[in-house]
């Protein structure tokens, strides 16, 4: 009977939940048992383990469509790879999790995270040496390579997209148009997917440049006088500093445009899970659970032309962009952004909406 271990990192998104359940249901059938560690990386190396057996009791399944995470993502200033380096404590930080990870007698660990997760990992893989390691990709960001699709997107694309429906009828009775920040952070695919699904007029993105000029007049000539503008969060514009949605609130200000910003903020992260997430959390789940089964290690689940398999950590690494992470200088993140290929952005492009200085 092998004996599986299953953590969250990172910021929490919907979709957790259904992760964590249908590895729990798969590896029931197998005869193996589930432990939740509480908290991430922070609950494994407390003293005592802090962890859950995970059964039907503990996580039914009615719950497992809500967001956040049954088992916790850990709170800020949490002891992880991160906060560790940050200290200089990284080494005693890595034999505490090592000797937690024999202590429990894990065969395997999955851990739900995101790309800083998965680099600081691999960075630091020795740790792992003695367990089959399995990643599985969660962000609402969508800046994961090699994956068609993160969890939790699909359900912070509704998230937002109802955010903007819900503005655009008190837009039309006040005839002004609402500035909408997006989360994302550099990486653009929230606002695109959410500003193309709610009929934004507009929407800036870390990926490309923007005229705010251009912006201006477009909005000036636009054949309604209410609107949405949605902005993600990781745009900059020159000279300015503050909130990316207040810069461009004042520009439409200065226009005469009358305007409000709004600020959805972590409502993104949360909302009953979509079907589409708890689709593919169900199968990078299943995914996870076989590539335990065939005996692989360091690798990480990913959706490819409507196929979950895995792809090793190694080829993570070095896939995408290569970021140097602002708290541990040494570290280097495998980044996604918004491809210039996206059918969506030529699609936006052709129906009018100002995506920037795409052409
Ligand atoms: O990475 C997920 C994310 O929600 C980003 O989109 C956002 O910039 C950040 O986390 C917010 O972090 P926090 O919850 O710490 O404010």
């Amino acid at each position: 009977m092998k004996r599986i271990g299953v953590l969250t990192t990172g910021g929490d998104c919907s979709g957790l939940n259904t992760a964590i359940w249908r590895i729990m249901q798969g590896a029931k059938l197998r005869g193996w048992r589930v432990l939740g560690i509480i908290d991430g990386t922070d609950g494994l190396t407390s003293n005592p383990v802090r962890y859950i057996e995970l059964t039907d009791d503990v996580l039914p399944v009615e719950n497992t469509r809500l967001s956040g995470s049954i088992l916790h993502n850990g709170h800020a200033g949490a002891l992880n790879f991160e906060t560790a380096a940050a200290k200089g404590t990284l080494k005693a930080f890595n034999k505490k999790l090592y000797n937690a990870i024999r202590e429990l007698k894990l065969d395997a660990l999955i851990l739900i995270g995101g790309n800083g997760s998965f680099s600081l990992a691999w960075a630091n893989r020795e740790t792992y040496r003695d367990v089959q390691f399995i990643c599985i990709p969660k962000t609402i960001d969508m800046d994961i390579p090699l994956t068609d699709r993160t969890i939790g997107f699909d359900t912070a694309v509704e998230q937002l997209t109802r955010f903007c429906d819900q503005l655009m009828l008190t837009a039309r009775s006040h005839h002004r148009w609402f500035v909408v920040q997006s989360m994302g952070r550099d990486c653009g695919a929230l606002a695109l997917n959410a500003g193309i699904a709610s009929g934004a007029s507009a929407i800036l993105i870390p990926e490309i440049k923007f005229n705010v000029d251009k912006l201006v007049k477009r909005i000036k000539n636009a054949s309604t006088d209410y609107g949405i503008i949605v902005v993600s969060e990781g745009i900059t514009l020159r000279g300015h500093s503050g909130k990316p949605a207040d810069m461009i609130s004042r520009a439409l200000t200065r226009a005469d445009i009358p305007n409000r910003t709004a600020f959805p903020e972590h409502t993104q992260r949360s909302g009953d899970t979509t079907a589409t997430d708890r689709i593919l959390a169900t199968s990078m789940a299943d995914a996870a659970l076989n590539a335990i089964e065939n005996n692989e290690t360091y690798v990480m689940t990913a959706l490819e032309n409507g196929r979950v398999k895995t792809v090793s950590l190694a080829e993570f690494c070095t896939a995408g962009e290569q970021v140097t992470d602002p708290n541990i200088p040494s570290l280097v993140t495998s980044n996604a952004y918004v491809s210039m290929d996206d059918p969506l952005l030529e699609i936006a492009h052709d129906m009018g909406i100002y995506i920037g200085e795409i052409k």
